[in-house]
């Protein structure tokens, strides 16, 4: 399974430190995929896991303050980056097409993104979920060839399942899996949002899943092991 962990705005350098350490010491078949604060990235030295960005500019190096770049993050060893999180879409404003730009820029510089969807408990209350998630893919992925496609990583990520320990019912989860997997045959998918080590045994009874984007338990290295056991 692959399991990205999603640090967010978190740990300052000594506490980054010693998570980084504890992680490698971490014994798993499972595939980790570490997303730390870009700060992060330079300082980062993984025994197993592979290492991922939480963002990426839809530009080549240049004039662009702020940025962070594709070659940049690949001369640091990122082979993965996290696009469209929601919360960029909230608090950055971040729209389908910027998401999409960055999806192509990541491909044409082979960092594979892991393109995050879901909808708002609202949108999900007035039955828009599915045409939520087809227009977020849609607009994402457009012009891309199938090959293309099947090597982007998408995580499902019903936005009211974010933080708050609530997660969708099974057969939720596996009515939006087969969704994304009809669109996108043969990409690898992933569930996000409040999966933990006391959720696993339930969320893993949908066969759908092909791995999990983990936020707050990624920084909980005890439970997270516990989390990494459980899983299939
Ligand atoms: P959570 O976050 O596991 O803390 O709900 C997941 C995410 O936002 O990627």
């Amino acid at each position: 399974m692959i399991i990205a962990l999603n640090n967010k705005c978190n740990l300052n350098k000594e506490e980054y430190l010693d998570y980084m350490n504890r992680l490698n010491e971490i014994n798993t078949t499972h595939h980790l995929i570490l997303c730390p604060s870009t700060l992060h990235l330079g300082i980062t030295h993984l025994k197993e896991a592979s290492l991922g960005s939480q963002n990426v500019s839809c530009f080549d190096n240049g004039a662009y303050t702020g940025e962070v770049s594709t070659d940049q993050l690949k001369s640091y060893g990122v082979e993965y980056s996290i696009i469209g999180h929601s919360e960029r879409r909230q608090y950055q404003r971040e729209t389908n097409e910027e998401i999409h730009e960055k999806l192509k820029q990541l491909l044409k510089n082979n960092i594979i993104p892991i393109l995050c969807i879901g909808e708002s408990l609202e949108e999900r209350k007035n039955n828009q979920v599915f045409s939520i998630l087809k227009e977020e893919l849609e607009v994402a992925l457009k012009d891309l060839t199938p090959l293309e496609q099947e090597k982007v990583i998408i995580a499902y990520e019903p936005i009211w399942s974010i933080g708050t320990g609530i997660i969708p019912s099974i057969e939720e989860i596996e009515e939006v899996f087969q969704f994304i997997k009809n669109m996108v045959p043969n990409s690898k998918v992933l569930y996000g949002g409040s999966a933990h080590e006391e959720n696993i045994d339930s969320l893993k009874q949908c066969l759908l899943i092909d791995g999990y984007l983990l936020g707050g338990l990624s920084l909980k290295i005890d439970k997270l092991e516990i989390f990494l056991k459980k899983v299939n």
